[in-house]
């Protein structure tokens, strides 16, 4: 056991107007990412841009932690210092991505279950030396024709609840990231279906495993319609849907709920987390951010490889850090 104080960190982590930027994508993420504005992923390039995205001066205003990759984690800027020790100076808490992705599940075509429970212990024994305060673990659950199974549910809902397990037993804080995706062509009323049937089968395991609820943080989807549905939800429906959704499955114990966009835009993302906490100021957990696309992409964009567009890049980083830190508390105007 470290002497991480683990309830702290978890409140810290969703602490008032504050939430959490992902820069956690994997080598075939990043990849992607790199490939949109035509810059290749080498690991220079990956250093160049993630020292833009921890430098970024300011952003402790808004953002309590940074969920780095393994790589990341043990970089350092072209000054020498290292990334962990940047965060630290300006109170952002490290944290850590440690499952190996998602895998086909056998026997169940078209659904995924997320790896990387071998050797776990040891690995984030290591996080922990090199900082680390919290780690992440994302299960995806597909929508499509006669799926989800319970079988793919249940698999992702028991390797979550063994990481989270592990992690407390480290002295970290698990981020346990079950995330139904909003690719389909399925209704809003179906993902809120299989988002409540997600969340209620991770909440029960997560107990079988006895996992500390103070001591864990949820980063979910929103409840949306699929990307290619014909109808499309308003903001309001959105925000309405995803907190019935959660109060009818998440704990009051629980420190906080954290979203990822998910492939919204980043003005969508924003939105719907305001309408959120503008409608409901009065629920039992914090409602914040944990965006990757939605934060990063006008400043990926802005970069575009290029030494000479960095401060430019650093300043739409903050911009939608500030819009997502004042949504997190009911008081953004768009
Ligand atoms: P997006 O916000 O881009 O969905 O990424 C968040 C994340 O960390 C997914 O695991």
């Amino acid at each position: 056991m470290s002497g991480n104080d683990l309830a702290s960190i978890a409140r810290a982590m969703v602490a008032p107007g504050k939430g959490i930027l992902a820069i956690d994508e994997s080598l075939g993420t990043i990849k992607k990412r790199f490939d949109s504005i035509n810059v290749e992923s080498t690991v220079e390039n990956r250093r160049a841009y993630r020292e833009l995205l921890i430098t970024a001066p300011g952003g402790g205003e808004y953002v309590s932690g940074m969920i780095l990759f393994d790589e990341t984690i043990r970089q350092k800027t072209g000054d020498g210092v290292p990334f962990v020790q940047v965060l630290a100076d300006q109170g952002i808490l490290p944290g850590i991505k440690v499952d190996a992705g998602a895998k086909d599940l056998a026997g169940h075509p078209g659904e995924k279950v997320t790896e990387g429970l071998d050797g776990l212990r040891e690995r984030l024994a290591e996080y922990v030396q090199l900082g680390a305060k919290f780690a992440k673990w994302r299960a995806v659950i597909t929508i499509g024709e006669g799926i989800p199974s319970s079988g793919c549910i249940e698999a992702n809902a028991h390797a979550l609840a063994r990481y989270a397990a592990l992690c407390q037993e480290a002295g970290l804080v698990p981020i346990v990231e079950p995330e139904t995706l909003m690719d389909g062509d399925n209704t809003i009323e179906r993902c809120y279906e299989v988002t409540e049937w997600t969340l209620r089968n991770l909440f029960s395991e997560l107990h079988r495993q006895r996992v500390v609820t103070e001591h864990t943080i949820l980063k979910v989807n929103m409840v949306v319609p699929g990307k290619k549905c014909a109808d499309q939800a308003s903001v309001e429906q959105v925000a309405d849907l995803t907190v019935r959704c959660l109060k009818n499955s998440v704990p009051a114990a629980l420190p906080g709920i954290v979203f990822l966009s998910g492939g919204q835009s980043a003005r969508d993302a924003t939105v719907h987390l305001d309408a959120m906490n503008r409608r409901y100021p009065d629920l039992p957990w914090p409602l914040s951010f944990s965006y990757g696309r939605a934060l990063q992409e006008p400043s990926l964009k802005a970069w575009a490889g290029r030494p000479e567009n960095v401060e430019a890049a650093q300043a739409a980083l903050l911009h939608r850090e500030k819009c997502n830190s004042l949504a997190a508390l009911g008081r953004y105007d768009a």
